[in-house]
């Protein structure tokens, strides 16, 4: 029987929730403006879901904001997406900073110019021993690069191969030390991972929701949160509720 929703506070709140953030081009066209309307929409909303991150005590927040894939868009877009970035730098670092925000960048700087590669630096060093919410922004972030990149610094270590477990891959990930993530969110519809954590999310819990990016707010991650706490987290073993019976174990 489906339970009512508990509108007010989530019951098990996860400690990692990563957001790929996708839908802002069908929300501009949706309203008959251009594409890049829809990424400026996207970027308001940061602010509502980080704060609604620090309410319901998240401790990381990972946020797909540009794959490696998405190089191939046109050259205005992708222009208008590293000035995005830049613009987020300048205009929301110091209330990050207030909030007690610990910014992180996952994926590599290497193809961004020098000035900007500096501004991110800039912000990470700024807030390194903030720590009321890490959040991780997966900018020219892929998955597959991020394991190459492993394998590549293992190698350029001299990493013995008999020393080479699970433990140690995640230690040379962009993500070293941070928790999988719990849950991960798709916003726009979309069913795929694209590229997205595809080591760190081997177990966690996927949301999929319609609503676009720009219009993801508080309630609609409070909904997201309510459903992962009545999830069954199994990693291959048996329910806790089967009560050795085996019938509800699948
Ligand atoms: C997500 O929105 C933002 C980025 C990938 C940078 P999209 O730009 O992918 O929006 P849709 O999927 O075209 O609607
Ligand atoms: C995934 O969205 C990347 C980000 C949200 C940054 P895309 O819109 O690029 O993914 P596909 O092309 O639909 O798989
Ligand atoms: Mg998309």
């Amino acid at each position: 029987m489906a339970q009512p929703l508990n509108l007010t506070l989530p019951e098990k709140v996860p400690t990692h929730v990563a957001i790929i953030m996708d839908g802002n081009g069908r929300w501009a066209i949706s309203r008959g403006l251009p594409r890049m309307a829809g990424h400026r929409a996207g970027t308001e909303n940061l602010r509502r879901v980080i704060e609604a991150c620090i309410e319901f005590k998240i401790r990381y927040l990972t946020l797909y904001a540009f794959s490696t894939e998405n190089w191939g868009r046109p050259q205005e877009e992708v222009q208008g997406l590293l000035r995005i970035l830049e613009d987020v730098i300048d205009r929301e670092l110091q209330q990050l900073f207030d909030q007690g925000v610990q910014l992180r960048h996952i994926g590599r700087l290497d193809r961004l110019t020098p000035h900007l590669r500096n501004k991110v630096m800039q912000a990470v060093e700024l807030t390194r021993t903030n720590d009321r919410l890490i959040l991780n922004v997966a900018f020219n972030y892929g998955g597959r690069d991020e394991i190459v990149s492993a394998i590549r610094g293992m190698l350029q270590d001299g990493v013995k191969v008999e020393d080479i477990d699970e433990k140690l891959v995640s230690k040379y990930l962009y993500t070293a030390g941070v928790p999988d993530p719990d849950l991960i969110i798709r916003t726009s519809g979309e069913l795929r991972g694209s590229n997205f954590l595809i080591w760190q999310g081997a177990y966690s819990e996927w949301y999929f929701t319609s609503t676009y990016w720009p219009d993801f707010d508080k309630e609609e991650l409070r909904k997201a949160i309510i459903e992962y706490s009545r999830r069954e987290r199994r990693f291959g073993g048996v329910s806790q509720n089967s009560e050795g019976n085996g019938i509800n174990a699948g």
